[in-house]
């Protein structure tokens, strides 16, 4: 059995927020930001946009190209780790898309490795458990946990959703090659957004406070040696076992973190920068949505065609880190 990729949209906020409108609010520059991570623009939730407006647009979109009504999903997996509800934003968006059979539809919490946890997801639903039709969407509203007063961290997000349609087929027309997937716990304390309860080992009274989230805390020095050590050993893990190499691979697409972070796991892999895809310029890091956006972007505008592969890979909190060679 098989599965692959028949549809593809994607959704960002309409405000959209320049380096030169940060340097307004923290001590930054457009020319820092720019050398440092490549990135120029990011949109940013305001009025009544929120995580779930820009996934349902975003899965709209990609049920659109794939001519698929939302009935005919079996499954919704929402990837995102800024849902608008701790419990799960996936039936949410599964009835505001209009389904009305109780479809399974849930959440996947990876940060920025989501989306490529959510293509394994659908591949394992799909091919081991007899479902057809599969949207996966990776969002995130990263500027909801940013600390807007810590110039470290507030240049670098942006917010946005990506989705795409997955079918069973047969083997032959298999999209989804190969996967390589990876967590370490160890690094976490390099990237979080924890309870602010308990931090300092306290022992909670009874009845508990309320709990709430701390902002985005980030080593950045640190996730940028993870980022470029571990992701281009998991993509040629990937390559191998769907007995490819780099030079059998028409595109890679990393989660959009750092422009330094993109050319440097290029380099390492030997991938020409004609070959790269990137638009972290126009978005900044938009976690979870990075990869399905910006590969909407490039089918859309004929760069990705039907039957190019694609080398893709995730990497953020948790540690997480995984990888998956992909035929569009
Ligand atoms: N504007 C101006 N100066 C700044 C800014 C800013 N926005 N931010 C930091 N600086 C200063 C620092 O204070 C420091 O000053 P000092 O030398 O006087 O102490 C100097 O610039 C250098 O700071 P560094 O943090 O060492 O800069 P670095 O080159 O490491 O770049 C960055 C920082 C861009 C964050 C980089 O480390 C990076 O991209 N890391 C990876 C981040 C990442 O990919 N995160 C993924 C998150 S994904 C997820 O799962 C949520």
């Amino acid at each position: 059995k098989g599965c692959k990729l028949v549809g593809c949209g994607s959704a960002v906020p309409s405000l959209s927020v320049s380096n030169d409108d940060l340097a307004k609010i923290v001590d930054t520059s457009d020319e820092w930001i720019s050398i440092r991570t490549g990135i120029r623009n990011r949109r940013v939730i305001s009025g009544k946009e929120n995580l779930r407006n820009l996934a349902v647009e975003a899965a709209k979109k990609a049920l659109k190209m794939a001519s698929v009504e939302p009935d005919d999903l079996d499954l919704i997996l929402l990837c995102t780790s800024t849902p608008e509800d701790i419990f799960g934003d996936a039936p949410k968006v599964q009835r505001e898309l209009g389904c009305t059979k109780s479809q399974l539809a849930h959440d996947i919490t990876a940060a920025c490795s989501g989306f490529v946890l959510g293509l394994f997801s659908a591949s394992c639903y799909i091919k081991g458990g007899g479902f057809r039709n599969v949207l996966v969407i990776g969002a995130d509203v990263m500027s909801r946990f940013v600390d807007w007063t810590d110039r470290g961290t507030c240049i670098l997000f942006g917010d946005a959703a990506g989705a795409v349609v997955l079918q069973a087929c047969d083997a032959e027309e298999d999209g989804l090659l190969s996967f390589d997937l990876h967590s370490d716990g160890e690094g976490a304390r390099h990237l979080g957004t924890p309870i602010n309860d308990n931090e300092n080992g306290s022992v909670l009274e009874f009845p508990p406070n309320r709990s709430s989230y701390a902002c985005i805390q980030m080593n950045g020095k640190e996730v940028f040696r993870f980022a470029v050590g571990c992701v281009p050993q998991s993509i040629e893990s990937a390559l191998e076992k769907a007995g490819l190499t780099a030079s059998n691979i028409d595109w890679l697409l990393l989660h959009q973190a750092n422009q330094r972070i993109i050319d440097a796991v290029a380099t390492r892999l030997e991938f020409p920068p004609e070959k790269v895809i990137s638009n972290l310029a126009n978005y900044g890091n938009t976690s979870a949505a990075s990869i399905p956006l910006a590969l909407d972007e490039a089918v859309r505008s004929g760069k990705v065609k039907p039957g190019h592969t694609i080398a893709a890979a995730g990497f953020g909190a948790g540690l997480t880190w995984g990888s998956a060679v992909i035929r569009w």
